[in-house]
């Protein structure tokens, strides 16, 4: 019984691990996964694993984390917090593709999205 238990936890988990190729995705989130890659992923971690050097943003946008609503989370993007780290990305990304990337972490915070690079969605 405790084998059998341990298995059906530990296939999502390696899946996850891996990477899912097949992994679909909204277009936002994959945009938003090309433009955190790009410009996140150097201090927040990639995949938003985490990283020493930075918030760890899953718990950021996790439901009833401190930035868990797409606004709140864009504002922080777009001003930065320059005294504490965090660049200002107003003048390097809109509004548009701050929400992007606000689309993917909170995918990712909430399980829909696993790490890896996904499939680009249709269209
Ligand atoms: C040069 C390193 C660096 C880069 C690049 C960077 N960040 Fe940050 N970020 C930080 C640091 C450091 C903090 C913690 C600031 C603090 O202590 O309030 C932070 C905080 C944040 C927060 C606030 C989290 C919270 O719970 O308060 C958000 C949201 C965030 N970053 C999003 C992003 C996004 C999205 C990108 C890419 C567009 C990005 N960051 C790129 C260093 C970085």
């Amino acid at each position: 019984m405790p084998l059998r238990v341990g298995l059906v936890v530990l296939i999502p988990f390696g899946a996850a691990a891996v990477g899912d190729a097949s992994a679909q995705v909204s277009a936002p989130e994959y945009e938003g996964w090309r433009q955190y890659s790009v410009h996140c992923a150097r201090c927040h971690g990639q995949d938003v694993l985490g990283n020493p050097v930075a918030a760890n943003l899953l718990e950021s946008a996790r439901e009833g984390g401190a930035l868990a609503g797409q606004d709140a989370f864009v504002a922080v993007v777009q001003a930065g917090r320059p005294d504490r780290g965090m660049p200002a990305f107003a003048g390097v990304l809109s509004k548009e593709q701050s929400g992007a990337i606000y689309a993917y972490v909170k995918g990712r915070a909430d399980g829909r999205v696993p790490a890896g690079r996904p499939a680009r969605p249709p269209g």
